[in-house]
């Protein structure tokens, strides 16, 4: 269904007044932030947080990420205890997104929150995402811009191979640095993993001094990007692969002979900057199955294994 011819912004200040003014008047803009792209919309317009819904083809039961400029706009929207503000005061802003109290004078819409008495608020760093809410002058509601189920966008490209014509408009940042999507943490009843991202675990736990739970202990997830279903490419993973199979195309890590390597020094954070792209390149490439060379367990390779983990599945 192609609804729109969707707009390429250019990342200026032209670029961003126009997208502001979409977003003012409920419209849908995909726009970068250090993590992926976001799909973003008025986060206190109903009918504009319908559209994300809508456009995504996002089950109404899948809660939304609040983007908002500093910590100061997040008190507005949620009560944050000592953890909380600890960390918000430590990593933002950046790739970690808090699961914290919602307040109910907030102005949210409920569709957001899918009826949750907790709201994901994330203050991102990438400057055209900053420089976005600060003439929005508002919290911008911003899953990832891929439709449901699919592998989250690191390019404006990627947003318009997704999302073309559902959308108002795209602001073209270039690529994503980071490359996987911010982690989360929940509270509830002391400081968890919900999802590996963007920042360390490890580096979270020595700001707090305390491990994290990790989202395993309960009985069901609180944050359902944890169900196994996201982020699957059409072709089939093959995990912790250490040569080809007949079919398989290799995506490799470190010194390895490969298709395409995510890093070829070895490197996590290159890798995670990568791992999306290239996964898309070799799904285009209509191979059989995509085998995957094995990715250390730590550091931002937690997060690259948690996503290759949901696509293989
Ligand atoms: O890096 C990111 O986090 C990107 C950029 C655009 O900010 N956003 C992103 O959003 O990845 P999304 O919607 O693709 O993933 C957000 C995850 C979903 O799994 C959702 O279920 C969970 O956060 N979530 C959001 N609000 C929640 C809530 N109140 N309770 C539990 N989980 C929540
Ligand atoms: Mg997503």
């Amino acid at each position: 269904m192609t609804d729109f011819q969707t707009q390429v912004f250019s990342p200026d200040d032209t670029g961003v007044k126009r997208a502001a003014a979409l977003l003012r008047t409920g419209q849908l803009v995909a726009f970068p932030t250090e993590t992926v792209y976001g799909l973003g919309a008025d986060a206190c317009n109903n009918s504009a947080v319908a559209r994300i819904f809508a456009a995504k083809n996002r089950p109404a039961t899948n809660p939304l990420i609040v983007h908002v400029a500093d910590l100061h706009a997040a008190r507005e929207i949620a009560d944050f205890d000592a953890c909380a503000t600890r960390l918000a005061e430590a990593f933002w802003p950046g790739p970690l997104t808090l699961l914290v109290a919602l307040r109910h004078n907030a102005g949210l819409s409920p569709a957001i929150t899918a009826g949750l008495n907790t709201v994901a608020l994330r203050v991102p760093e990438h400057p055209l995402a900053r420089h976005l809410l600060r003439e929005f002058g508002g919290p911008i509601a911003a899953p990832s811009a891929n439709p449901s189920g699919r592998l989250s966008p690191t390019s404006a490209a990627h947003v318009l191979a997704g999302l073309g014509g559902r959308i108002a408009a795209v602001l073209d940042g270039g690529a994503c640095e980071v490359g996987v999507e911010s982690t989360i943490i929940g509270f509830d009843p002391s400081p968890t993993l919900l999802r590996p991202g963007g920042l360390p675990a490890e580096i979270i736990e020595t700001c707090l001094g305390q491990p994290l739970s990790s989202q395993s202990a309960q009985p069901r997830p609180s944050a359902p990007g944890q169900l196994a279903v996201h982020y699957a490419p059409r072709a089939a993973l093959r995990l912790n692969a250490t040569s080809r199979d007949t079919g398989e195309v290799l995506l490799g890590f470190g010194a390895t002979e490969c298709d395409i390597n995510l890093s070829a020094s070895g490197d996590l954070v290159e890798a995670a900057a990568n791992l999306f792209h290239h996964l898309r390149t070799l799904d285009d490439s209509k191979p059989g199955k995509i085998a995957v060379s094995p990715i250390p367990d730590h550091g931002l390779g937690r997060a690259i294994n948690d996503r290759l983990r949901r696509a293989a599945s």
